[in-house]
């Protein structure tokens, strides 16, 4: 290839894309591509899709659309379409049949073989469409560009079999696979020995680590293996499912300096009807029971939620038991979404469908009494001295350094040269909804 050929990614989704994104670079370098920040000088544009929601189907056709353009201005230029959306027989034929200007479609299973299909289409091939339906060969050992050299995510399970009624992630991402003990210890060894001071542990459900394979240890057990890795100064996981969340887990947590007081717990809804409907496997109370132990056991513990809204069947009445939780519960922070029906999924033909107004309202409404709880629990941080992992410029603010404590909130503080991949004690001086201001002490 010519010498400076350049690529550029676009992700969309969950961490467990971006890290494949951060896969996907990794080969494309080894293959003597470079990174470009802008798609109109790229030599290949790879676009890595997610459908947990209709809104983030609907922003890959966009772009696709958009990269049609830049497409006709430089025909040599491979456009690559792959990630969860291909698993889906419709969208991946929409793109084929209508979006001619797409090289290249591939899925979550066959990542890997992105070289090989590139060469295929430099070699003259037109329009190759592959897409596993299952996981064919183990995934090979390929190299990732990170984002900054202290920092890594480590795929501990693949997949998910937890089926929940509205959630299409089973459905393109296959059954839960836990990578073996030693590869993973291995990894995080060489990482650390590569300057790396923090991992976070990735998976669907990460409490489910090893049950899949013979002899495994259990999530807590990988948990305090990895605390013995010397100069790991800080281990992350997510995310975790409330059903086989056990008191193990917690312990570990709370005994281990290393490993970061914040529990990402998505609980939902409060409501144990729509739980049932939902198929998460708990009610309202054990999850109370949960966050309340939780809190007992691990005083300092940020705890975190995802939760849905106007899911099919939900009334008045089940959105006010939810509003409840989130005032009982106080999360640290929540993310918070609207219903969307996902094909394929058990909920697609649940009745009792929720009109969009009524959950744009609730969506609202969610999100105040939350953003106040955040607030508050924040403001509680002012003069308190934390402990930040300084990542580098702030998005917003050349002029700040922005990075996160061990309870996963975002500080910004005024830029200094020499901060960056450093961990720093930071007075909080002022608090928001979603961040924390600080200065730096010597
Ligand atoms: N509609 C709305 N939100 C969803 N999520 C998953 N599927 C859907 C859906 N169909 C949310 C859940 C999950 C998060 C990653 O995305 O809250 O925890
Ligand atoms: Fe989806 Fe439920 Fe699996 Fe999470 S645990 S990926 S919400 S099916």
């Amino acid at each position: 290839m010519e010498a400076s050929e350049k690529y550029h990614i676009i992700t969309y989704g969950c961490q467990m894309n971006e890290h494949d994104s951060e896969k996907i670079s990794g080969q494309l370098q080894d293959m003597g591509y470079e990174p470009t920040e802008e798609a109109e000088n790229a030599d290949i544009v790879v676009i890595n899709t997610c459908l947990v929601r209709e809104n983030a189907e609907l922003t890959v056709y966009g772009k696709v659309g958009a990269l049609k353009k830049l497409k006709e201005n430089n025909p040599d230029m491979i456009l690559a379409v792959g990630g969860c959306m291909m698993q889906k027989d419709e969208p991946a034929d929409r793109l084929y049949e209508k979006h001619p200007q797409v090289d290249i479609i591939f899925g979550t299973h066959n990542r890997h073989r992105i070289p090989a299909l590139i060469e295929e289409i430099k070699s003259g091939r037109e329009q190759i469409v592959e897409v596993w339906d299952e996981p064919k060969e183990p995934d090979p050992e390929t190299p990732v560009k990170r984002k900054n050299n202290f920092q890594a995510w480590v795929t501990i399970v693949k997949g998910c079999d937890n089926y929940c009624s509205y959630c299409v992630v089973p459905h393109v991402r296959g059954p839960e696979r836990s990578r073996r003990e030693a590869d993973i210890i291995s990894e995080v060894e060489n990482l650390v020995e590569d300057g790396v001071k923090e991992i976070t542990l990735l998976g669907q459900n990460v409490n489910a680590y090893g049950q899949d394979l013979k002899n495994s240890t259990s999530f807590s057990g990988l948990l305090e293996k990895l605390t013995g890795i010397e100069d790991l100064k800080r281990i992350r996981f997510m995310t975790s499912h409330p059903r086989d969340f056990h008191q193990g887990i917690i312990d570990v947590v709370r005994y281990n300096d290393s490993i970061c007081s914040h529990y990402h717990l998505p609980v939902q809804s409060g409501s144990t009807k729509i739980l049932r409907r939902m198929n998460r496997g708990y009610t309202r109370d054990e999850y109370l029971k949960l966050i309340e132990k939780i809190r007992t056991d691990d005083e300092k513990a940020a705890i975190t939620s995802d939760i849905i809204v106007g899911f099919p069947g939900e009334t008045e009445e089940d959105f006010q038991q939810t509003l409840d939780l989130v005032r009982r519960c106080r999360f640290d922070m929540a993310f918070t979404f609207s219903y969307s029906t996902r094909p394929g999924t058990a909920a697609e033909k649940m009745e009792d469908k929720v009109e969009s107004e009524v959950k744009n309202e609730r969506l609202q409404r969610l999100m105040k009494v939350q953003n106040e709880i955040s607030k508050e629990k924040n403001e509680k941080l002012i003069d308190e001295v934390v402990e930040v992992l300084v990542e580098g410029e702030s998005k917003n603010n050349p002029d700040t350094f922005s990075g996160y404590t061990d309870t996963n909130k975002l500080v910004i503080i005024p830029a200094r040269p020499g901060l960056q991949g450093k961990i720093v004690p930071v007075k909080i001086t002022e608090a928001g909804s979603w961040t924390l201001y600080g200065e730096l002490l010597d």
